[in-house]
This record gives C-alpha cells, sequence and structure tokens, in this order.
C-alpha cells in the first residue's frame, strides 16, 4: 500500500505581462533553488510537504504581476522581485 505524500505547489507566473522584460523569467531560477533547498532540508519529515515548483501561462490578475500562487492555501503574492520573493519563502514555506 502506497500513500501520497502532502504536497504543496508553487505557480508562478510566466504570461505575458508578469514575464514582460523576462522579470519573472529572472525570478525563476531563484525560487527554483530556494525551494530545493527546502526539499533536501525536509526530506522524510513528514510534517514536511513537498514543494513543487510550476508555471502558469496566466493566474487572471495580471495587472498586480509579477503574481505567485501557494495552494493549496491560495497565498497570492503580487508585485514580486527578489526581495518580495525571498520573503514569501521565508513566511510561507521556511517556517
Ligand atoms: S500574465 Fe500573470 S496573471 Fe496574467
Amino acid at each position: 500500500m502506497s500513500s501520497i505524500s502532502p504536497k504543496r505547489r508553487i505557480v508562478l507566473c510566466m504570461g505575458e505581462f508578469c514575464n514582460m522584460d523576462r522579470r519573472a523569467a529572472k525570478l525563476l531560477p531563484r525560487l527554483e533553488a530556494m525551494l530545493d533547498e527546502l526539499n533536501q532540508q525536509n526530506e522524510g519529515n513528514p510534517e514536511k510537504p513537498f514543494l513543487k515548483l510550476e508555471t502558469a501561462r496566466c493566474l487572471s490578475m495580471c495587472g498586480a504581476g509579477p503574481n505567485c500562487v501557494i495552494y493549496p492555501e491560495d497565498i497570492v503574492t503580487n508585485g514580486l522581485n527578489e526581495a518580495k520573493l525571498v520573503r514569501m519563502v521565508d513566511e510561507h514555506l521556511r517556517k
């Protein structure tokens, strides 16, 4: 019998507005590195769900972008830049 491990999805929008001037594309490797680091730290801890990075083509809030949503909690972060990205990870994923 296998059990499905809990998972949180971190969805970064790479849509036309959010990625204007490649601003979301510049954040993607940083986010990926932070999630990889956290997943390594949390490996084997049943209380720490796996953090799965995904990208979206639009999250329907273009004017507030760049945008990222953490599921299943629906935690929305708008106007992402590098500092906000780090704060989002620290406040919502690292704890
Ligand atoms: S392009 Fe990112 S929310 Fe629409």
